[in-house]
Parts: structure tokens; C-alpha cells; sequence
């Protein structure tokens, strides 16, 4: 069967499709009828309306949900900032906003990031590599994870962007304002702007990547002559039911933590905000089993381009070209004919992030880039099979062949240049020094020049 063997079973209940207009009740009849924000809701409940797209968004980009809750998000105390050294995060987020980043064309490779057993998900949040700017709802940030402890009685949101959340290690069990999502190896979830969640670790530490989008929303890329399916099927996207903690009579101090223009904030409450009994609209976090997805390839001769592996795209105001697409590089037959079948040589417009769940990637096989390591290929970068790799395939028997068995590699690709921080080029001390020398410089010349050799041309 497509789909993943996972050691920890789900014990949660979700609602299937991807941008479906869904609607989900924890207290049967806690949905009014027809109108959203009746004189009285049922129940005594506040009706709140969350927005994912401007007010008048055109109606196939137009996302909302309009939630039923114990108390509106509004009941809170005054958000403070919080200083870097309260909260010993690596995020790099500067008191102005802004991170120092580093633009460099270097190809770059990290051994595998640490896992850290001390800190919760929030304190375990890296930012490794970003382009643009929340404030304008331009680019996107890329972020390492590694946390060991469960959130407290914490929820965190983000107003900069959606979270796509790649998890490499260990399962996260995520309490959100809609209800309850598991997320394992092989999985992804998408928390989307605004929505509040709080992470436990149910099987101890974990580690992974994140792509937070800051403008726009993650979709299915079209399909073009696929035709009507193909790679991720919508009915494979799943989303949380309503589920809602009641604390009457034994009322929870709460913070509830914001990550706004790259700073954190807390605010106070003395109530659970996972309190939304009814909710529905399509605005809310799911998550998808990368084992489900539907790999299309040539059954020719040579590959197509990578893009035929999108899971998801957050697309930019130019069609087809991605703020962020997030890409997989999953077990599939390999037929091509005559064909170098690794990834070509190349240079690309885009920028390309890749990480590692596990196993090995084709390109680089038995290398330096290894399960929750990354490296980065930025604009023009060139890159490519590694000398290893591209003797061995430039020489193998071309039978058909399973490649990737127990792997899972993806990419973060982007229209923008991406800069490094701080964190990721230095304090995080994985960078490879030793990447180009290690992959290309031992590269071979091949080609035999037929005039030098008195050997007619064409
Ligand atoms: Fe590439």
C-alpha cells in the first residue's frame, strides 16, 4: 500500500481533503445554522472569525474560518517583548527586526544538526536561512528544530507565515486551536499564520526542518497534461477535528507566545486558549503522509525536471514561480534508457535548501550529506553528482532499478537568494569546509578532442 508503516500510531481523528471547506463540532449543535456570528451562539460560545486571506481575496484564493470558543483570542494581557537572552533561542532575531544574514554563492553542506534534549519546541527553533521580509509579507524562512521537553501550559503562533513543519526525528503531537494533529518521520504538517498551537513529544526527543512561507499560502501545483491526478492527492491532506479543553472551575494561567517580525512576545491569560468547540471555513492545519505521494517520472530516456516532484507550492504573484516550493525526492523505479540518470549538471535561477529524513540521496550517495544535515545550492550556484556518483552512473548497466528504498531527501526551492545566519554559517558549527573539494574538484576530465587526435569530427 502507498502509504507509510509508521512505528506510533494515530490516535487522532481527521477530516480529509486539501483547501476543502470543511466544518467540524466537539459538542454536537455548537455550529450554528446557516449564519456565522449569531445574537447569541450556541451554547454561550463567542464566535471569532480567523482570516488567511484579505477580506475580498478573490473567491478560489479566499480563505477563512470562523471559530466557536470559550473565550475570543482577545482575552489576554499585554504582549511583552521578550529578550534573547530571557529566552536563549538561536533564532537570530534581532531587536530591529531583522537578521543579520549572510548572501554568499558558495555551494554549502551542514553534517547533521544536533539534537537537544534540554529546550521545548519553542526555545528549539533555528533560523538557518531566510529571504525577504514578514513585515511586507515577502519570502520566507528556513528553520532547524531539535527539542527534547514538552511545551508547558504555552501556545505559540506565528504572524509572520505559514509553518510547513518536515519532521526527521521523533513525533510531534500537536495540540492547535482546531484540534489535535500526530506528525511522525515522513509525515509534513502546515500550521497556518496565526493559528495557535502548542508541541509534546510523545516519544521523546525530535528534530526536523521548517519553510515558513511569509507571503501567501502553500497549494497543489497544477498538473498540466497529468490530468486530474497525480503526485500529492488532495484526498491524502488531513486536517484536525474540533477538540477543546474546558478549564471552568479550574481556570490556567496560560502564555501565549507571538512570533512577530521575527521577535517573540508573550502575553498572559488565565485560560486555556485551546478552547474553540465548533469551528469551520477553510483556513486551518494539516498535515500529509509523504508515503502517499504519486511518483511520476520518464519511462523513456532522460528526467524531467525536479519540479515533478512538488508536494506543495507557495507560489508568487508570477505564475510558476515559487516563494518557496517544497519538493521530495521519494522511492521510485528508475527505466530511463540511455540516460545519466542521477540529477544533470546544472545552474539554477532558483535557490534550493535540501534536507535529508532518511537514507541516502542519489546524487550523493554514501557522502557527506547525510540524514538531518541540509546543504544549500543558492542562485547560479553550480551543482550536481557528486565525482563519485557520476562515475558510477556513467558507467552502469541501465536496468531498471528501485531507487531509494527507505529514503526520503527534499528541497526548499525558492525564486530568492536566500542569506545564511549567523547561527547556521557559524554558531551551529556544522558547516562542511570541505563540500567542494570532497564532490566536484575531483571531478575527471572525459573529453577527448577529436582534432588533437587526428580523429574525424561529427
Ligand atoms: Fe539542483
Amino acid at each position: 500500500m502507498p502509504i507509510t508503516q509508521f512505528s506510533i500510531p494515530d490516535p487522532y481523528s481527521y477530516l480529509n481533503g486539501f483547501n476543502s471547506y470543511h466544518e467540524s463540532e466537539a459538542v454536537k449543535g455548537a455550529l450554528p445554522t446557516a449564519q456565522n456570528s449569531p445574537q447569541k451562539p450556541p451554547y454561550g460560545l463567542y464566535a471569532e472569525k480567523l482570516s488567511g486571506t484579505a477580506f475580498t481575496a478573490p473567491r478560489h484564493e479566499n480563505k477563512q474560518t470562523w471559530l466557536y470558543r470559550i473565550l475570543p483570542s482577545a482575552a489576554h494581557a499585554n504582549y511583552q517583548a521578550l529578550s534573547e537572552d530571557t529566552y536563549h533561542t538561536s533564532l537570530n532575531f534581532k531587536s530591529d527586526g531583522q537578521n543579520k544574514l549572510h548572501y554568499i554563492p558558495n555551494q554549502l553542506r551542514w553534517n547533521p544538526f544536533d539534537l537537544d534534549e534540554k529546550v521545548d519546541w519553542v526555545h528549539g527553533l533555528h533560523l538557518v536561512a531566510a529571504a525577504g521580509n514578514p513585515t511586507t509579507k515577502s519570502g520566507l524562512g528556513i528553520l532547524l528544530y531539535a527539542a527534547g521537553k514538552d511545551m508547558g501550559n504555552e501556545a505559540i503562533y506565528s504572524a509572520d507565515g505559514d509553518f510547513l513543519i518536515v519532521p526527521q526525528h521523533g513525533v510531534l503531537d500537536i495540540q492547535t486551536e482546531f484540534g489535535k494533529i500526530i506528525v511522525r518521520p515522513n509525515e509534513i504538517c502546515v500550521i497556518p499564520r496565526g493559528v495557535k498551537y502548542r508541541v509534546k513529544l510523545p516519544s521523546g526527543p525530535v528534530r526536523g526542518y521548517i519553510c515558513e512561507l511569509y507571503q501567501g499560502h502553500f497549494e497543489l501545483p497544477e498538473l498540466g497534461p497529468i490530468g486530474s491526478n497525480g503526485l500529492a492527492n488532495s484526498r491524502d491532506f488531513q486536517a484536525p477535528v474540533a477538540a477543546f479543553d474546558d478549564d471552568e472551575g479550574n481556570p490556567t494561567d496560560y502564555t501565549v507566545i507571538s512570533k512577530f517580525n521575527n521577535n517573540l512576545f508573550s502575553a498572559k491569560l488565565n485560560h486555556t486558549p485551546f478552547d474553540v468547540v465548533a469551528w469551520h471555513g477553510n483556513y486551518y492545519p494539516f498535515k500529509y503522509d509523504l508515503g502517499r505521494f504519486n511518483t511520476i517520472g520518464s519511462i523513456s530516456y532522460d528526467h524531467p525536471d525536479p519540479s515533478i516532484f512538488t508536494v506543495l507550492t507557495g507560489q508568487s504573484d508570477h505564475p510558476g514561480t515559487a516563494i518557496a516550493d517544497f519538493v521530495i525526492f521519494p522511492p521510485r523505479w528508475l527505466v530511463a534508457e540511455n540516460t545519466f540518470r542521477p540529477p544533470w549538471y546544472h545552474r539554477n535561477v532558483m535557490s534550493e535548501f535540501m534536507g535529508l529524513i532518511a537514507g541516502d540521496y542519489d546524487a550523493k550517495i554514501g557522502g557527506g550529506f547525510r540524514p538531518a544535515g541540509a546543504s544549500l545550492h543558492n542562485i547560479m550556484s553550480a551543482h550536481g553528482p557528486d565525482a563519485n556518483a557520476h562515475e558510477k552512473a556513467s558507467s552502469v548497466d541501465l536496468r531498471p532499478q528501485k531507487m531509494g528504498e527507505g529514503s526520503m531527501a527534499f528541497m526548499f526551492e525558492s525564486t530568492f537568494m536566500v542569506g545564511v545566519s549567523e547561527w547556521g554559517l557559524k554558531s551551529c558549527e556544522k558547516v562542511q569546509e570541505d563540500y567542494n573539494a570532497e564532490s566536484w574538484e575531483p571531478l575527471k576530465r572525459h573529453f577527448v578532442n577529436p582534432e588533437k587526435k587526428g580523429i574525424p569530427s561529427g
